[in-house]
């Protein structure tokens, strides 16, 4: 069974049991700016979870795109990796252990077949916070899951969330495939990652919501949230070694020793496989490679691949070749990244060309450092020479630390830390004096650009649909810069028309007013934006007239009167799927 199927064959199945299918989110968590990436299919759905009603019901089931940075060290080997997809089951405040894990069940040994005598689970074994987990350990026995198949294991292994600081969390259930490896030891079990046993499944039984102060206090209603990782899922289902050795990868580890012939090697092959995914994905969701943030990330993600590259011998150049073949093998799944395919691989390779003017003189430098370890007598590459490599010659320090590592070396990571601290420190001062000097204060026409950014935002959304919600905001003296997602260029009907709904709310000097409620409620009364604050705290949420309704930090104007005629200027492309709009406010004298 292909990827896709399986993806089909779940959402299917859970339709069945009356959940309503919901779309995947953007990998750029939208209420969320405590982490930097939707790491997991609860996290759009965390007010849900934390009680306000969801518009389509107490059952709800997706495909959701998910990057995790935590394992990046683990990708190599046969299971982990940094873009993968979940599929999920949701119960808010409706069923709870026993039919949860009865369907799990269902589904994976009569819609997947799976062995049930390959299955081995998990539960939670209880402590101040909660108690032990009884009720799963008897459903799974009574599924016919002996009790030596069922694990009892403490808080680290089996509990889940919350996904950020505080939210939604609880016991969980996991469900494990036993690949049919020997046992690595006579402890070996599924908390060991030897390789027999895999996690394909996890059902989260969210019932605690953990507080900022560390408490764990009982969520309103009783939720699931499950999680069964498609590429793993994919991989025993096809009886594959490794996700690498499923149609989603094989091609690009297959052109990857085409290129690299007898210079090939696994853990860069299916580095480069991951990365490269990883990547277009993010690319495609708007995310451009910078020194900040998620654009970091992806920049570290890009150098990877550039390195491993390198190291097989493959030409630079043929990175390309890579990612046409990454998205040949991934458009089935995910087809805007066929639709923008031309940009996001310009994109790839302009990250790669500002590299590879470094990375060959960085490697040299390195070298250099590895010769004068040598003759220091010391395996350790001091931290201020991983400050050089990383301020001159851009090396994330990860990255000098996997070259090492591939050496028998070792880095002083702490003296880089405590540079790096300082050279922030450094730079925030510089940003402070900036403010002081009086860049960021607001005027009275930088306020007018921030409310008529938010007739903006509205006025597109009733002009091209729900789906043109805001990325980016800009804001000057000059103008208001906004960017937000749209899959075309706006016609000039359209922006006409925006335009003139814009002009048109100024007319009727709508009053602005703000209230401070909690996110949660913000949500349940309609209102959009970017959320600024995390959940569980206090958001302003300002309204204009019966138009507009944004969650936003301000300021605004008081009434939309006197804020002079909206002008659009120029409206063009900001990345794949997003557009910017410059606008003027005019005042006719
Ligand atoms: N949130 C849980 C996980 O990520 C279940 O989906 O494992």
């Amino acid at each position: 069974m292909k990827a896709i199927e399986l993806r089909r064959k779940y959402i299917e199945f859970f339709k069945k049991y009356n959940h309503k299918e919901i779309p995947s989110a953007s990998l750029i968590p939208e209420n969320d700016p405590t982490v930097l990436f939707t790491t997991a299919g609860m996290h759009p759905l965390v007010p849900f979870l934390l009680g306000t009603s969801h518009p389509l019901g107490k059952r709800l089931t997706n495909y959701q795109k998910c990057l995790r940075t935590d394992d990046i060290d683990e990708v190599g080997d046969a299971g982990h990796l940094t873009f993968f997809e979940m599929m999920g089951n949701w119960s808010l405040g409706d069923y709870f252990k026993d039919e949860s894990i009865k369907m799990s069940y269902e589904f994976l040994t009569k819609e997947l077949g799976i062995d049930i005598r390959k299955i081995s689970v998990t539960v939670f074994e209880g402590d101040n916070d909660a108690p032990r987990d009884e009720t799963s350990a008897k459903i799974w026995e009574s599924l016919g899951i002996p009790k030596e198949r069922i694990y009892y294991f403490n808080k680290k292994a089996n509990w889940w969330g919350p996904a950020g600081q505080t939210g939604p969390c609880g016991p969980d259930t996991e469900i494990f495939f036993d690949t049919g490896k020997p046992k690595c030891s006579e402890n070996c079990d599924p908390s060991c990652d030897c390789g027999k046993y895999l996690e394909i499944w996890n059902n989260v039984f969210m019932e605690y919501n953990k507080t900022e102060d560390g408490n764990y206090e009982p969520l309103k209603q009783k939720n699931v949230d499950t999680g069964l990782g498609l590429e793993r899922a994919t991989m025993v289902l096809q009886g594959k070694e490794t996700v690498f050795d499923t149609e989603l990868f094989a091609p690009i580890i297959q052109k990857c020793k085409d290129l690299a012939r007898e210079n090939y090697n696994i853990q860069s092959g299916r580095i480069i496989a991951d990365h490269t995914r990883a990547s277009l994905m993010l690319l495609l969701d708007g995310v451009r490679p910078s020194n900040v943030e998620q654009g970091y990330i992806l920049r570290r993600l890009i150098r990877r691949v550039t390195r491993h590259l390198r190291k097989m011998n493959i030409n630079l150049e043929d990175i390309g070749i890579i990612a046409n073949t990454t998205i040949d093998c991934s458009k089935e799944m995910y087809p805007d990244l066929e639709k923008n395919r031309d940009e996001l691989i310009k994109l790839l390779i302009q990250e790669k060309d500002k590299f590879i003017i470094t990375l060959e003189n960085g490697e040299k430098e390195f070298n250099k450092y590895l010769k004068h370890a040598d003759s220091e007598n010391t395996k350790v590459i001091s931290g201020d020479k991983v400050f050089k490599l990383y301020d001159t010659f851009g090396f994330p320090p990860e990255m000098t630390e996997e070259l090492a590592q591939e050496q028998g070396y070792t880095i002083d990571m702490d003296t880089f830390n405590k540079l790096y601290k300082e050279h922030q420190e450094k730079s925030r001062e510089g940003a402070t004096q900036k403010f002081k000097g009086g860049i960021a204060d607001h005027s009275e026409k930088t306020t007018a650009y921030h409310t008529a950014t938010h007739l903006l935002h509205k006025a597109l959304q009733i002009v091209l649909g729900e789906h043109a919600t805001q990325c980016g905001s800009n804001i000057t003296e000059e103008r208001l810069r906004f960017d937000f997602k749209h899959p075309q260029k706006v016609t000039p009907e359209e922006l006409q028309r925006v335009e003139d709904i814009v002009n048109e709310q100024i007319k009727r000097d709508l009053v602005v007013t703000c209230e401070e409620m909690s996110l949660a409620e913000a949500k349940a009364n309609g209102a959009t934006g970017l959320f600024e604050n995390k959940y569980g705290d206090f958001v302003k949420v300002y309204t204009i007239g019966d138009f507009s309704k944004e969650i936003c930090g301000g300021p605004h104007l008081d009434r939309t009167g006197d804020m002079g005629t909206f002008k659009i200027k120029k409206e063009e492309a900001s990345s794949a799927g997003v557009r910017r709009i410059k606008a003027l406010l005019v005042k006719e004298e």
